[in-house]
């Protein structure tokens, strides 16, 4: 139960970094990226790797990544428990950016 709170508590912090950069326009860096992603961490494990049953996100092919997220966001996952409200945090830019982070392909900033 602890363990949620904390992700809940990061995913706060996150979602504000990110509403900054949105404002500001800019495109998401790599540094930007990795904190963006350890708001995956306590779930998804360091890397993405996986914490069973929560599946492993790292090497996802970006266009899966980005296909998934993006229909978490538009809740049309079913049965999905906690990532339709997590993907609600990310616009675009982020989550381009966190598909090529999690790739292990990283290349420069975000489209
Ligand atoms: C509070 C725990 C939690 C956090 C934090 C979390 N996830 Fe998830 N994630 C899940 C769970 C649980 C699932 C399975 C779907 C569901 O039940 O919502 C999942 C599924 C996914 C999937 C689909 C994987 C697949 O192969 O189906 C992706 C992509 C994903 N998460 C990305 C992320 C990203 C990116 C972040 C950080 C921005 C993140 N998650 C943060 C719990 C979490």
């Amino acid at each position: 139960m602890q363990r949620w709170r904390w992700a809940l508590a990061a995913l706060v912090v996150v979602g504000t970094a990110g509403a900054v950069a949105a404002q500001n326009g800019s495109a998401v860096t790599f540094d930007e990226a990795t904190v963006l992603a350890d708001g995956c961490v306590n779930c998804h494990g360091p890397g993405g790797t996986g914490m069973p049953p929560i599946p492993a996100i790292a090497g996802l092919a970006p266009e899966t990544f980005i296909m998934l997220m993006q229909d978490f966001r538009a809740d049309l996952v079913p049965g999905a428990t906690i990532m339709q409200r997590i993907a609600l945090g990310y616009d675009d830019s982020e989550i381009a950016a966190l598909a090529r982070y999690y790739a292990g392909g990283w290349t420069g900033s975000a489209p």
